[in-house]
Parts: C-alpha cells; structure tokens; sequence
C-alpha cells in the first residue's frame, strides 16, 4: 500500500513511494521533463515526469491538464535542494496519476489580473499561493493569541453580537431590526468583557467585530475580527506591559512556524525579528511635538499639508506612518485627548482633558493595531460620561452597576486581527488577509 501523506509532511518521506491527493498548480516541460507544481492544502511540491520512465499516455496527460484539475498522484519522494515549493527542498518522482476531474480554462491565470477581477474570483484566488500563505499565517496568528491568553491565566468568555447600544461612537453601528426594536452588531466586546472580569478575573472574547465604516481605506474593513483581552487589578501600565509580550509572541511564532511562507510572500525578516520588548512608549504629546519637527523639516509641500494637526485632533494615517517610520518597531501612543476617545476610558489624573488610553501603533506604515485603556472605575465619573456622550442612559444601567458593586481598577483592549495579519505579511491591503473580506463596496462572493 503506498502512504497517503501531506505536503507539509514530505521530508519525512524521503526515499519512500507516497501518494498525494490535490490540485495541478502549474505545469511547465523541458524536453522530456515535464515538472508539475501541485497543492494539497498544507503544502506545494514539485512532481517530476521524465517521458523514457512514466511513457508517453502518462506523458501526454501531463502536457495537457488544465490548470487546477484535481489529482492523485503516486511516486517516489527524493531529496532536491534546488526543488521549489512549501516546504521545498524535495521532490515526488512521479509514477502514476488518477485524474480526479480535469478543469478547463481556470480563470485565474499565472498572467496578471486587476485586483477586482481578483475580488471577485475570491472563491477562487484563495488557492493562489500567496494568498494560501497570507491565510496560513492568519491561522498561525489566531493559534498564537489562544495559546498565549489560555496560559496566561485567562477565561475565553464570549459577549453577544446583537446588542441594543453603541460603546465605539454612533457613527460606525450596523442597523438590525429585532423583532420591531432597535438593535445593532457589536462593534466591540468589550463592555460585556467588563461584566466578565468581575466574575473570572482575566478574559477574552474572540469574534468576528462590525463598523459601518464609510471609509475606503486598506486599513478598514466593515467585518473584522478582534480580540479583546481585559484584566481586573490592571492599571495602564500593566496593560502597556502585558500587550507587550503578547505582540511579541505573537510575531516570534509566526517566524517560528511559518518562515517559509513569509519567504513566499517576500516579507522583510528583520523587520519582524525585531519584535521583541521593551517597545518605544510615547505620550501623545510627545507624538506630537515629533509630528511638528518632520512637518517643519519636510519641503515636501503635500505632506506638510497632510501632517497638519492641532492638539486635540486625533492622528490620521499620515500622521501614523510618519511616526512610526522613526522607529524601527511598534510603538505605544498613550494619553490621547479624552474628546477623541470612547466614553468610558479613566481619566489622567489631574488632567482630565486627557485619558489613559493606548494605541499601539506598527512599524512601515501599517497604523494602528490595537486601542485600549485602562476603564472609568467611579460609578459618578461614569455617569457624567455617558451623559457627555449623550448615551441613552437606560442602556447602560448593567454597566455602571459593575462600578457599583465591588468596582476595581482594570484595562483592556482590542487587536484587529486583519490589520495585524497585514503587518506581519507586508501586505498593501487589508482586504487579502480575509478569506472573504466585507467593506464598503463589497460583500460579494
Ligand atoms: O480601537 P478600537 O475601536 O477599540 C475598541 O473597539 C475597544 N473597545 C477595544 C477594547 O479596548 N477592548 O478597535 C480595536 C482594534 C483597532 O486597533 C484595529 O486594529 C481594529 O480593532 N479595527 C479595525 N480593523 C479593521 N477594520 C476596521 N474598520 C477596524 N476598526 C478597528
Ligand atoms: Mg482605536
């Protein structure tokens, strides 16, 4: 019986007859060589046809199979160190093939294709390699972020995606209509993770995040997924502390795990091998003041239009990338003004213009990853807020019972898993990091 294996297996086979079970990916001949490039879902490895040895039917079958037909192939697996493929190194001496179905006319040809035609083939392109690798990096990143918070002492909690009130501003609320009442997608787990902590000290919610973003941008995206960690007995400090070794690990892991496929998608290594503690910490005002000098140092007279920014204002994406460009990893912006933040977070004490927020924002351009704070912990702090806000108050009842019973000083924050897979792929645009990304003008296939 010749062993079924997988890609991602076969340097474990050396010298031994296996079978794989996938797709032709390419095929290109050389004489009496044809090489084929076939994937199986964890892999993509190189099979090799020399016409004296499979004979001419085999030979000819090769030589014309379209595209994406599905396969079974059955041959020897040698050592190749020139042999390309995830993992390379190693290649099938091909013997025999059952055609599973032959395709005709794949549309998604190795020639170059507009991003919409791509879009709108999304069925079809997540089996492009780079595609394949970007998504196998998205499940590397979510396999890291539940192993890190389940040994840390955290409770995956989960919090409701339907909910009668807004905690991320009005303007980004996705209408639902329940049975006759208002009620609206979650933009945010949060408030919920709030109630959590008060019952199981440290926990996460994990899930799919909703913001009628009106925007256009490669940063935004109408459907997101977020996690939310938020800690009781946390203070900023801890927060920025604790995000800290979890970006990193997060980042170590995918260069632990998926190196090749960073390779595939021609990612800078060192960019990521460079993201380790401590980070950078910078106030807001400080963000600033460095915002001013490259304004006044720049002749460039479009970005010095772009970078103009008065306090108070929030940071736009100019303003972030040229931040971040002076450093050579993340960064936390902490201290925004409390007119650009949500609602609930703790003032600065003494200053309550300002608010113990954090963004951490990374490096080359990709902006802001996560958000957090440490939270209002006074029940008449709050209450003063919500009005400011002009909540409906009645929906917030339950959450300013939290600061009525037992209240305590925590944090939290949310991570875009998106715009971090994005970062750490180096790819122009969110929207390749989902395997089929909603935004403004999309929600289709
Ligand atoms: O900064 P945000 O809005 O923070 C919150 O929602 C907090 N309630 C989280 C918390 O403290 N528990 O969003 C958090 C992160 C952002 O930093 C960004 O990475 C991502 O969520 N994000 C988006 N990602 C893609 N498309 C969008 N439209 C996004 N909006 C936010
Ligand atoms: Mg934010």
């Amino acid at each position: 019986m010749t062993m079924l294996i997988n890609i991602e297996d076969i340097s474990g086979c050396e010298g031994q007859r296996v079978k794989i079970q996938g797709w032709l990916y390419a095929v290109t001949r050389k004489g009496k060589l044809i090489f084929v490039r076939l994937r199986d879902g964890t892999g993509i490895a190189q099979g090799v046809a020399y016409r004296p040895e499979v004979g001419d039917e085999l030979f000819e079958l090769l030589k014309r199979l379209g595209q994406e037909s599905s396969l079974v192939v059955e041959g020897m697996v040698r050592a190749n160190n020139r042999a390309p493929g995830i993992p390379g190194g190693f290649e099938i001496g091909i013997e025999q093939v059952t055609v599973l179905q032959e395709a005709i006319e794949y549309p998604i040809t190795p020639k170059e294709h507009g991003v919409e035609f791509l879009m709108d083939h999304r069925h079809l392109w997540l089996r492009s390699s780079k595609q394949w690798a970007i998504m196998r990096i998205r499940t590397t990143v979510k396999r890291a972020i539940i192993d890190f918070l389940d040994s840390h002492g955290f409770a995956n909690i989960d919090t409701p995606i339907i909910t009668p009130s807004a905690a991320e501003g009005t303007s980004s609320l996705f209408e639902v209509n329940y049975f006759e009442e208002q009620a609206y997608l979650a933009q945010t787990g949060q408030l919920y993770n709030e109630a959590n902590i008060m019952a199981f000290g440290k926990v996460y919610s994990f899930g799919p995040t909703f913001r009628a973003e009106k925007s256009k941008t490669r940063r935004h995206l109408t459907e997101f997924w977020m996690v939310e960690p938020e800690m009781a007995f946390y203070d900023l400090d801890d927060l920025i502390d604790f995000e800290e070794e979890f970006i990193s690990y997060i980042v170590q892991t995918v260069l632990e795990k998926r190196r090749p496929e960073l390779e595939l998608l021609e990612r800078n290594l060192d960019m990521l091998k460079n993201v380790k503690p401590p980070f950078p910490r910078i106030s807001y005002d400080k963000a600033l003041e460095r915002i001013a000098a490259i304004r006044e140092a720049t002749d460039d007279p479009t970005l010095k239009k772009e970078l103009q920014i008065e306090w108070g204002d929030d940071f736009g994406s100019p303003h972030e990338t040229q931040l971040t460009q002076q450093f050579d990893k993340p960064v936390f912006v902490y201290g925004y003004p409390t007119q650009v933040k949500a609602f609930y977070m703790e003032p600065w004490p003494g200053r309550p213009e300002v608010c113990k927020s954090v963004d951490l924002l990374a490096p080359e351009g990709y902006g802001e990853i996560t958000g957090g704070s440490e939270r209002m912990s006074d029940p008449d702090e709050l209450i003063a807020a919500i009005e400011k806000h002009e909540l409906p108050m009645e929906h917030y009842q339950w959450y300013i019972d939290l600061r009525r019973f037992g209240s305590v000083q925590h944090s939290g924050f949310g991570l875009g898993l998106e715009r971090t897979v994005a970062w750490i792929c180096g790819v122009e645009h969110i929207r390749q990091t989902s395997p089929f990304p909603r935004s403004l003008n999309r929600m289709r296939p």
